[in-house]
């Protein structure tokens, strides 16, 4: 099988060859694709040492041509980050002066996110189709999530979005339970970035009730929500629900602090100069301050599933909503729990949701569904719209300052601003 990397000279990078080093055997070529070439040969380089190490039979290639890269592929990873940590600094600062949270995928800077990746997207996924295997699978990783899946199966793709929330639950879980994380399954439910576990059964029995009252305070730590938040919803929200119910205290603690984006871009710089030492053949320690914790895991299992490599296990993935949940649209996208095989992913069923998750779900729904809208038509008024449906923005006053501010900070990546 051949796996095509698009945003292969990511400093992420090592983390997913180092699951497919270690658990993928169907892999034959690993093959990684980005412009900055430069930093693709250092990445790629120490991509094939972690093969060799492994003693994987596969080959790693890497190249900045993404039609030759792309050619002949089964499966297609999308990691890119169009504007680097540069634009990403930018989304964490832009919205704070309105009082609102600035982050990489919630809220303006999401949607600032979304305009300039969706577009880079459908370009690479038509170039795909054109030259990839006929049934290729597109998996991507690329935030935001749920508005580029989104995007993606609209336009017909074969695409299956991934997020490592809930595999961290799953791992998270288990550790705490004493159990093996494969006999974890969780009622994993929402949109991407805003989702909620509901139970995680081990051989059949819900175990999620004894976490809750053995660890809440180890869990609450975790997912930066109070105890008595989770109390009350009996339910384990992932951090990202934190900007919501704590949303003033982020944008507090966020004007008094340098961005993550910031860190993010020192840890990469040193990651670098780490990756160019050809003796070193093994993802170091600095990785795991990232926030990427068993994306390849969460890859290699997804792929093996799809390729009907293994039985057809559970993953949590974005996929259309198809009447999972019931107060949405068919084709919305959903995050949830769902069993994959050739055929593709398909959700467990999903218990009826109370109104409290149900009413954020379709908030953030109906912004996504605007969001995308604005990502594949551009304008100001349909950015405008999207941010004033937004439960974070919401205000006329702030959506209005919100635009002008997103496209000023945006424009270079904006073809129509
Ligand atoms: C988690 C999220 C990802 C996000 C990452 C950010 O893994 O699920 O979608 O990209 O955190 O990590 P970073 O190290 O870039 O802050
Ligand atoms: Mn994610």
């Amino acid at each position: 099988m051949k796996i095509a990397v698009i945003g292969g000279g990511s400093t992420y990078t090592p983390e997913l060859v180092d699951g497919f080093a270690r658990l993928g055997s169907m892999v034959d070529e690993l093959v990684l694709i980005d412009p900055a070439t430069d930093r693709l040969a250092v990445v790629g380089a120490f991509a094939a040492r972690i093969f060799a190490r492994h003693g994987h039979p596969g080959k790693v290639t890497w190249t900045g041509d993404l039609d030759a890269g792309v050619t002949d592929a089964d499966a297609a990873v999308l990691q890119l980050r169009v504007g680097g940590q540069q634009a990403r600094i930018s989304d964490e600062t832009f919205p704070l002066g309105c009082g609102c949270v600035g982050q990489e995928t919630t809220g303006a800077g999401g949607l600032a996110k979304a305009l300039r990746t969706v577009p880079v997207i459908l370009d690479v996924a038509a170039r795909i189709r054109s030259r990839a295997k006929p049934g290729a699978w597109i998996v991507d990783f690329t935030n935001p999530v749920g508005i580029v899946t989104r995007a993606l199966l609209d336009e017909g793709h074969r695409a299956v979005g991934l997020c490592n929330v809930a595999i961290g639950f799953q791992r998270r879980f288990a550790g705490l339970l004493g159990v093996d994380p494969s006999s974890v399954i969780l009622d994993h439910v929402g949109l991407n970035h805003l989702t909620w576990e509901r139970a995680a059964y081990v051989d059949n029995v819900d175990r999620l009730p004894d976490l809750l009252t053995n660890h809440i305070s180890e869990i609450s730590a975790e997912v930066d929500v109070p105890s008595e938040v989770i109390r009350a919803l009996g339910v384990v929200p992932s951090y990202y629900l934190s900007y919501f119910y704590a949303h003033d205290r982020h944008v507090r603690d966020a004007r008094n602090a340098p961005t993550r984006g910031q860190r993010v871009a020192e840890i990469e710089s040193t990651l670098l100069e780490m990756y160019r030492d050809v003796t070193l053949d093994a993802k170091p320690a600095l990785l795991a301050e990232r926030g990427g914790a068993f994306y390849s895991e969460a890859a290699v299992g997804l792929l093996a599933s799809l390729f009907g490599h293994d039985d057809n296990s559970v993953h949590s993935v974005n996929l259309r909503n198809n009447g999972t949940l019931p107060f949405l649209p068919d084709r919305a996208v959903i995050e949830v729990s769902a069993r994959a095989g050739l055929e593709g992913p398909s959700p467990l069923p999903v218990t009826p949701l109370p109104p409290d998750l149900a009413a954020l779900i379709t908030h953030i729904w109906g912004y996504e569904e605007l969001a995308v809208e604005a990502a594949v038509r551009g304008g100001p008024d349909r950015v405008y719209r999207a941010l004033l449906a937004h439960p974070l923005i919401g205000q006329h006053e702030y959506a209005a300052k919100l635009t002008g501010d997103l496209i000023a900070a945006g424009r270079d990546h904006l073809a129509w601003a």
